[in-house]
């Protein structure tokens, strides 16, 4: 007995040390953890069960037998965060760079089916030079493996991607589909082809952070949500964001507990300026309104004409929506479209009540928004919130113009509660605007052009630069005063809190792409 306790202590030590001293060193000088490092910062102390420890490829070409490391280059298995299980694989740089193989692809299968079984988040953390490339096909096949649980897996658990290191060439689809990738600044980088390929394709020359790293994806191409300034970062992030989603989409976030107090946030009163054209900070609005210090912001730097993340309110944990007037004046683009519609899915998958902050003065114009899609991707905002059935609420600070009054939580798409500040401008358009074009000939035909157009552009904004021609008709629920919109809130989203929608029955819908 004892020698056979010895064997599995010896093969134990051995799967603990990954491809050797040497390339743990190597990943330390890279500034990055070890997959086991991480696991174990990750996870609650002491929690970690590891799954298929054991596990080595089943390779025998290139002398691929001669060389082989238990757990095959991922550690994979279960154990808590705060308390709450969760599944997590890990990749192994030290091992084989981290490259999937069909036996490293099955023990992450393991994980996400495990996972999607018990009702739990899985979390991986992607540290790898892609397929196995002395497996071939078999590694491709396990990628599609993988690729496939993602999509089951989504909307019935959370699934969060960790790039922390190499992520190329197929890889990247699986942090892809799930709903959150964040990426450490400056050891990871994440493409379809590298720059050696694109060098032979399009003659480009381009650095592998420049083509695919945290500051690339996380302002121009919106690829990742968050990105972390080391490992440690990255993994803290992944716990906070963590403690604002249910388990999986048949339970609500965790609450804290919250006694209702004054409420009354008077910091709200200043915000929006007395000139309409003048810029004021939406987060200052989110700040004012949400528990203090609460607010997680997602995609920060992508499309930032929009802000969207997570914050509590009266210890609910609540999704937030909100033009942002500092940047193209809060207007509505095709990426601020998307980012908005994609955080909305979410916070409708896994319960999490939305509230929308509306200041936007409609849709950008031009040929680079009409040739890119705007039609369509302003759709996904629509068609996103539209099909939303958790608690929705809507407060408009200053200008809800357009279709984009529409489209930002209104009421005829189904928004359960609509507040307005007596600054709201619900209208077409912005008042000079809406003169020139209706009462064009009265302003030609005039002694003073001048004089006539901003005489009616003041008749119009009396009338519809305000909230109350909309509050008389019911598409505003109630005008209120800024410093009372937090307590507002609080009691709307537990006014709301049982809400139930039906929906006629369907496969799935076809939301515009
Ligand atoms: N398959 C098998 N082994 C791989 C591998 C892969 N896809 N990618 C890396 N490795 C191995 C290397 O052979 C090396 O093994 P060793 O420790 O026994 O020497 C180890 O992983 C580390 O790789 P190395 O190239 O030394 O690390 P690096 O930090 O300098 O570079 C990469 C990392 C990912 C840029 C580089 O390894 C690479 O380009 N890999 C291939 C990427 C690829 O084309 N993948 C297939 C398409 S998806």
């Amino acid at each position: 007995m004892s020698q056979n306790i010895a064997k599995l202590e010896e093969k134990i030590a051995k799967a603990h040390l990954g491809g050797g001293e040497a390339r743990i060193a190597k990943q330390h000088e890279k500034k990055k953890l070890t997959a086991r490092e991480r696991v174990n910062y990750f996870l609650d102390e002491g929690s970690f069960e590891e799954i298929g420890i054991l596990v080595t490829h089943r390779t025998t070409d290139f002398g691929m037998e001669n060389q082989k490391f238990y757990g095959d280059g991922v550690i994979t298995g279960y154990g808590t965060v705060n308390g709450r299980l969760i599944y997590v694989f890990a990749q192994d740089f030290t091992v084989f760079g981290g490259a999937l193989s069909e036996t490293h692809a099955e023990k992450i299968c393991k994980v996400m089916d495990h996972a999607m079984k018990v009702g739990a988040p899985v979390i991986g953390l992607n540290d790898s030079g892609g397929a196995r490339i002395q497996e071939g096909v078999r590694s491709l096949g396990g990628y599609a493996d993988i690729f496939y649980r993602n999509v089951q897996a989504s909307g019935v658990v959370p699934q969060i991607s960790a790039i922390m290191g190499p992520c190329a060439g197929g890889a990247v689809y699986s942090p892809a589909m799930t709903d959150f990738t964040i990426m450490v600044q400056d050891t990871s980088y994440m493409f379809v082809t590298g720059p050696n390929v694109v060098k032979t394709v399009t003659n480009e020359n381009v650095t592998s952070e420049e083509l695919g790293g945290a500051s690339t994806h996380s302002t121009k191409s919106g690829v990742t949500h968050l990105t972390a300034v080391s490992d440690i970062a990255c993994l803290e992030d992944i716990k906070k964001l963590l403690s604002y989603l249910p388990q999986n989409n048949k339970e609500t976030p965790a609450k804290l507990p919250y006694t209702l107090g004054e409420e009354i946030r008077e910091s709200l009163e200043s915000i929006v300026p007395d000139s309409s054209n003048k810029p004021y900070d939406m987060h200052d609005v989110v700040k004012g309104i949400i528990d203090e210090d609460s607010f997680f912001e997602i995609h920060k730097d992508y499309a930032d004409n929009i802000i969207v993340g997570f914050a509590r309110l009266g210890g609910r944990s609540i999704g937030i929506v909100a033009n942002q007037p500092m940047s193209l004046a809060g207007v509505l683009d095709v990426e601020s479209s998307k980012k908005a519609a994609r955080f909305t899915r979410f916070c409708d998958c896994f319960n999490i009540p939305l509230l929308v902050l509306v200041d936007v003065p409609g849709f950008l114009p031009g040929t680079d928004q009409e040739w890119n899609g705007i039609i369509l991707h302003g759709a996904k905002l629509l068609y996103a919130l539209s099909e939303a059935t958790v608690p929705r609420v809507t407060v408009i600070t200053r200008k809800a113009y357009g279709g984009a009054y529409d489209v930002m939580n209104s009421k005829h798409i189904g928004a359960d509660l609509n507040f307005a500040w007596p600054t709201a401008e619900i209208a077409v358009m912005g008042a000079k605007g809406a003169s020139e074009i209706i009462f064009r000939k009265e302003i030609m035909e005039a002694t003073d052009p001048e004089l006539k157009l901003s005489e009616k552009e003041a008749e119009y904004a009396e009338k519809f630069a305000t909230p109350f021609e909309a509050a008389q008709r019911g598409f505003i629920d109630e005008v209120i005063k800024p410093k009372d919109t937090r307590r507002k809130l609080l009691k709307a989203f537990s006014m709301l809190e049982n809400k139930k929608v039906q929906r006629p029955d369907r496969k799935h819908g076809n939301i515009p792409l």
